[in-house]
């Protein structure tokens, strides 16, 4: 990887540049600046500014970050325009199909899909992780029953720092590995008993001559007091709703994991801001509002109505489960989870009154000149939450599971910061500053009369 051109000046940074390189002329006072252009594999260019600052005294405003690339990364390729996913250059669509989740796990840590043996292997050392200290048990007692499962995954995975925080040496290969095994290994069982405590139900501990995905289902599912069948069809499901999942490029939850790993912190804390963070519905968390949305709207007749309600910008609804920053096509998660969809539910025998509001929702959405002006298309949550209805999930679970796949991709990221040739430096971005400009101390005498307007202020109101 080229290392990192620092020029004495902005004119010797022009010769050296030539083609390679934008100029930023300052129209205030002149000055030229130029910045190389670094190119990827796959995607759009990018233009280095890291040394903007030093050169034009001024910092660059991207809100969102919608035109801002924070890291450089193997991982994963999103085409967003061509509704392209690739994870280490495999497609979304032949994995989905050719793999199983524990083989996309291999392929996100290390780049390459495993070999029979390493295949073998990694599954034994991930199924030897799977089960919690003991102790750790005791932490779901703190929680009310009622607790929702993201909040007790929060606080049960950030715990895990207390557990581990011996031996996690972020600086050490072996320990990242060691860390990374677990995590992957122990969020099947910390979810799993997230929704047994919800249930008053025993937790089941996991079995080792099962498949990643079988054994979250037992671990969801089963009770002690007696056998627990796997249906093949849901365990699939299951597995490719998991790898569907697994890895997203720079999304909110990544991002969030990328900068609190980048200070060095414990790795399952920063695992615990990443399951915070995607806990959102903006975020993650749009697949539990697709349903309780698709329950809301309650009939085809009233779809309308709700689609009126998503263009109207009085109206704070959105359509949950549409739109993507990146992608302004259809995401190839959901063209394949919507072909899941009608596959499980119908291999399951299932008719679920919920699905063909979607498919109505979908297709007036598609046609409609807003969502299309503004290249609104279903995103994987928008059916993903039906499949899982059809396989028991209850809705509150649906981030959960989430959580669990994505905790590979949140890892395989961490690890790449560790494991990239540039110095891994602690995220800081800077900020537009439009507060009070300097001023003196005022003295309670001065202010002691106003009438209070603190409650007003958190309403937004002046
Ligand atoms: C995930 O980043 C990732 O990769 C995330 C993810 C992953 O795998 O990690 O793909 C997973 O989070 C999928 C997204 C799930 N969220 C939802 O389904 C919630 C509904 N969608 C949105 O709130 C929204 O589309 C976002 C959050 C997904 C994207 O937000 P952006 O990129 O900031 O877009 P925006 O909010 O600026 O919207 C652009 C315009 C706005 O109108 P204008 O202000 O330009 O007039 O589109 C409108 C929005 O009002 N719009 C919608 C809409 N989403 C955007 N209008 C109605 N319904 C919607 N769902």
């Amino acid at each position: 990887m080229a290392a990192k051109k620092i020029f004495a000046s902005a004119e010797v940074a022009g010769e050296l540049l030539g083609k390679d390189s934008v100029t930023l002329v300052n129209n205030r006072t002149g000055e030229q600046h130029h910045f190389p252009i670094v190119d990827g594999t796959e995607g759009p260019s990018l233009i280095d500014i890291s040394n903007l600052y030093s050169q034009t005294g001024m910092f660059t405003y991207d809100p969102g970050f919608t035109s801002t690339g924070s890291c450089r990364s193997d991982i994963t390729f999103i085409d967003g325009e061509k509704g392209i996913l690739l994870y280490r250059g495999y497609p979304i669509e032949q994995l989905v199909d050719g793999a199983d989740y524990l083989d996309v796990c291999y392929l996100l840590l290390h780049g390459e899909l495993p070999s029979k043996l390493e295949g073998e292997q990694f599954a034994a050392v991930i199924t030897n992780h799977t089960m919690l200290h003991e102790q750790l048990v005791s932490f779901y007692r703190g929680f009310k029953r009622s607790a929702h499962p993201m909040a007790i995954m929060v606080g049960v995975v950030g715990a895990l720092s207390a557990f581990y925080h011996s031996d996690t040496d972020v600086h050490d290969p072996y320990q990242r590995m060691v860390a990374a095994h677990r995590l992957i290994a122990k969020m099947p069982t910390i979810g799993s008993y997230a929704y047994k405590y919800s249930k008053g139900q025993p937790f089941m501990y996991p079995k080792n001559d099962l498949t990643f995905s079988e054994n979250l289902l037992r671990l969801m599912f089963a009770v002690p007091s007696e056998e627990y069948t796997i249906n093949p069809i849901v365990a699939k499901a299951i597995d490719r709703i998991l790898i569907l999942h697994a890895d997203h490029e720079q999304n909110a939850s990544t991002s969030t994991v990328r900068l609190a790993g980048s200070s060095g912190a414990n790795p399952f804390a920063c695992i615990a801001s990443g399951i915070a963070s995607l806990w959102g519905p903006a975020h993650g968390g749009a697949n539990e509002a697709v349903l309780n949305m698709l329950h809301e709207i309650g009939s085809v007749e009233n779809i309308p109505k709700f689609v009126a309600r998503a263009k109207d910008k009085d109206d704070k609804f959105r359509l949950m489960g549409f739109g993507h920053r990146v992608y302004k096509n259809y995401d190839p998660r959901a063209t394949i989870m919507r072909q899941s969809c009608h596959e499980v539910l119908d291999e399951l025998g299932v008719s679920d009154p919920l699905l063909p509001i979607a498919l109505e929702l979908e297709k007036i959405a598609l046609k409609d000149s807003y969502f299309i002006e503004k290249k609104l298309y279903p995103n994987v949550d928008f059916y993903s939450g039906i499949i899982l209805r059809a396989t028991g999930f209850p809705v509150p679970m649906f981030t959960v599971l989430f959580a669990i796949a994505r905790t590979v991709g949140w890892v395989a990221h961490w690890k790449e910061m560790y494991s990239g040739d540039e110095t891994q430096r602690i995220g800081r971005p800077r900020q537009l500053y439009t507060g009070a400009r300097r001023r003196d101390f005022q003295q309670l005498e001065i202010r002691k009369n106003r009438s209070p307007n603190w409650l007003r202020l958190w309403a937004g109101k002046k």
